[in-house]
């Protein structure tokens, strides 16, 4: 299996975590897309109840279309499970995030959580985060100072720009700068660290946040808890 069947493993796989009557957070990007199409099928094909709420304006797009009702997060007094990809998991179940610049919402919802399931192909286990350039959203005004300190911090940054030289703009008009560390040996501090900037608004790493993973395996799916 390649990579994207990989994907499509864990995202059909991680459909039947979703139950009837559940509030249910639906993260980002490719693996996601595939869980959403198989939690369409089921409230199309089963009349699953379920209420979605979602983490960037594709995926609402994609839920909306499949007749999934949704609600915002501000809508709901909790979610039950939310189901989201990512980018790096490390061997003591932290995670970067943002590879799809969804990092804010997806953030927000695991956050209000109850519980979060992680669905990845297997190449995305990591020993220790950091070679997935971190994702760090920031307001554009007064990024650029923000740039400079982060080079002058070491930590590599280059801005997220599309094919045209545009910058790259979030679902909040933010943009986005990618910080290259090859290898991050305390998460913790440098979460502490990137939050306390001004200007930041958010950052790709997502510490104690993962209940579950799902990762795909040549073999089939593996629950990691
Ligand atoms: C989007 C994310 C995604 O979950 C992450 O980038 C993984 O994406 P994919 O499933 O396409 O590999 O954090 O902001």
């Amino acid at each position: 299996m390649d990579q994207n069947e990989l994907k499509k493993l864990v995202g059909e796989k991680s459909a039947e975590w979703v139950e009837d009557g559940m509030i249910v957070g639906l993260g980002t990007g490719s693996t996601v897309k595939f869980m959403v199409d198989a939690v369409g099928r089921r409230v199309q094909e089963e009349g699953l109840k379920i209420t979605g709420v979602t983490t960037s304006i594709r995926t609402a797009e994609q839920a909306t279309a499949l007749g999934i009702p949704l609600k915002s997060v501000d809508e709901v007094d909790h979610i039950d499970l939310t189901i989201d990809g990512a980018d790096e998991i490390s061997d003591d179940f932290h995670g970067i995030k943002g590879g799809g610049a969804a990092l804010l919402f997806e953030k927000i919802v695991a956050t209000n959580s109850d519980r979060n399931l992680w669905i990845v192909d297997e190449t995305k286990l990591v020993e220790k985060l950091g070679a997935f350039p971190l994702p760090v959203e920031v307001i554009p005004y007064g990024s650029q100072k923000v740039f400079e300190k982060f080079e002058k911090a070491g930590l590599n940054p280059t801005f997220r720009k599309l094919d045209d030289g545009e910058f790259l703009l979030t679902d909040s008009k933010n943009y986005i700068i990618d910080l290259h560390l090859k290898r991050i040996e305390d998460p913790h501090a440098l979460a502490d660290y990137l939050i306390n900037q001004v200007g930041v608004v958010e950052h790709g790493l997502f510490l104690d946040t993962v209940n579950t993973v799902i990762v795909g395996r040549q073999d089939g799916p593996e629950v990691l808890e």
